[in-house]
């Protein structure tokens, strides 16, 4: 099987310095710096280039470059396309290397800053990078502010005679709405709106991106995407992992904070958003962040029944025997915090007035996946002799974003025989039947965007704010309420009963996990 249409070929990214933060975590090593070099191996990223890492720990610029190849062979090491291994691009790899420096220092002190903004200067002469930096904050949360501030201060943010300076920042954007307004406040007090790339790595996975074209590029679906033919909609983002080592982030975060705000809205403002006027930026981000204003205030009432809660017990996933959230090291005994929750959204606009939108995430269940799936109403009448409108399968249409990418059609046929029988069947579209894509990160096209000032995959301000504040009461009835329930379930289950209850109260139920 073939694509049978064209894909358009993209152009290296404009010259510039790359700044990590954090130069000597586990996000750089595991994400940024394979994306770098994948980037660099498909001509994407200009010749006139440099990193500069930034750490606590003291070393020479050829350790920590000898440090990053090491970790970015061992990342690439068995990667194949169709089957054939990749080989290593010594020469893509070969001029990064060269090209990497270190900076050593708390990244507290304002000193670092100077040092920096010498740095890049000579590195501008030598380079030829015009002036032009990302300065990439793959550090804790907490130093998202700080840094902005010091690089402020030290003028490293201000745009001269068309060059660029431009900051990533990863998640988490805030740890609720107070915090993610006045970390906006803070940021914008030194970067333009324009300068700002707040990462939601979900967006960088080829399937999310592909919601917008399957909806906007084909006539079939738009038509039907609406309440007159979507009975309901659900988002699930399973996972089997547990809290492994991360229990002192976790215990903080929860489940709600972790995947909804951010994630999991990503492909809820995707699915419902209406259609922008163009891809510019603004416009897709505009409407995707009036999905996310348009969701029904959950009062605390609306907590109480739409939203559950859950933490996993002792259990088995995938064959093996977890311990339970409460056993495992770092937690307190009797920790409250969620690792699992669903929860029902209602839409209030024209197009989805009275389609629920039904929403679960969770760690330790029984399978890892990443579905929406759009539920369409059932006909009107059962045509067919001895046929219930009730056996008739509803037809979904499901995106599955992780793992087997793809998207599958589920409708009704006629089974084989002399008597008129229905049967469920699926139509399967994969995405590794068609095209062959290159191992990738996640990360390139992120860093590729922000390199050439597309902002589209990368949250605005106030699609952030926009984001926490539908999950706020939530956050609020949970620790001002005591008696909030928190629902158990079983390590590699499908989560707890009172989900169920959540969509059974409407007659309809999840789609199974198994
Ligand atoms: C991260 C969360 O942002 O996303 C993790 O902090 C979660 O808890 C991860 O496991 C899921 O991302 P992916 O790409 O593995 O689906």
């Amino acid at each position: 099987m073939a694509e049978t249409g064209s894909t358009s070929r993209r152009e290296a990214a404009p010259p510039c310095t790359l700044v990590i933060f954090g130069a000597t975590g586990d996000l750089t090593k595991r994400l940024v710096m394979p994306a770098v070099y994948n980037l660099m191996r498909s001509g994407l990223i200009s010749r006139n280039f440099a990193i500069v890492g930034l750490g606590r720990s003291e070393q020479t610029d050829k350790d920590f470059a000898a440090y990053l190849a090491k970790e970015v062979r061992g990342f690439m090491q068995g990667h194949e396309m169709g089957g054939v291994p990749i080989p290593f691009d010594e020469e893509a790899w070969g001029f990064i290397e060269s090209h990497i420096s270190y900076l050593a220092g708390d990244l507290n002190d304002a000193g670092v800053y100077k040092r920096l903004s010498e740095h890049l200067k000579k590195l501008d002469a030598e380079n030829g990078t015009k002036g032009n930096v990302v300065f990439y904050l793959a550090v804790a949360a907490s130093m998202f502010g700080p840094i902005v501030d010091r690089l402020g201060e030290a003028g490293l943010a201000q745009q001269d005679g068309g060059s660029f300076r431009r900051v990533i920042i990863e998640k988490p954007f805030g740890t609720d709405l107070d915090s993610a307004r006045a970390l906006n406040a803070r940021v914008r007090k030194v970067l333009d709106e324009d300068q700002i790339y707040r990462i939601d790595h979900f967006l960088g996975k080829e399937t999310v991106q592909n919601i917008m074209v399957l909806r906007f590029a084909n006539g079939i679906f738009e038509p039907l995407w609406n309440r007159d033919h979507i009975d309901h909609v659900q988002i699930t983002v399973a996972e089997t992992v547990g809290v492994e080592r991360r229990a002192s982030f976790y215990e903080q975060t929860g489940a709600l904070r972790d995947m909804v705000p951010n994630h999991v809205f990503q492909l809820l403002s995707l699915i419902a958003m209406e259609p922008p006027n163009s891809f510019a930026a603004d416009a897709v981000r505009t409407e995707k962040t009036k999905v996310l204003e348009a969701v029904a205030p959950l009062d605390q009432e609306r907590v109480r029944r739409n939203v559950v809660r859950g933490q996993y017990s002792a259990g088995t996933v995938r064959g093996n025997a977890v311990e339970g959230y409460r056993e495992s090291q770092g937690v307190a005994k009797e920790s409250a915090t969620e690792t699992y929750v669903a929860m029902r959204l209602d839409i209030e606009n024209w197009r989805w007035a009275g389609v629920p939108f039904y929403l679960r995430t969770g760690k330790s269940m029984t399978r890892r996946t990443t579905e929406i799936s759009i539920q369409f109403k059932t006909v009107p009448f059962a045509l067919f002799r001895d046929t219930s409108v009730d056996t008739l399968t509803r037809n979904v249409l499901s995106f599955q974003l992780q793992p087997d990418e793809g998207v599958s059609l589920q409708f009704d046929a006629k089974r084989p025989g002399p008597e008129i029988e229905v049967g469920g069947v699926k139509m399967d579209f994969k995405y590794k039947d068609y095209f062959q894509a290159a191992p990738a990160t996640g990360y390139e096209t992120l860093i590729y965007d922000c390199m050439i000032g597309d902002a589209m995959l990368f949250q605005r301000a106030d699609s952030v704010e926009a984001g926490w504040a539908v999950v706020q009461p939530a956050l609020d009835y949970w620790r001002n309420d005591h008696s909030a329930p928190l629902e158990f379930y079983p390590a590699g289950s499908a989560g707890p009963d009172a989900a169920d209850q959540l969509l059974w109260r409407s007659g309809r139920q999840w789609r199974p996990l198994e």
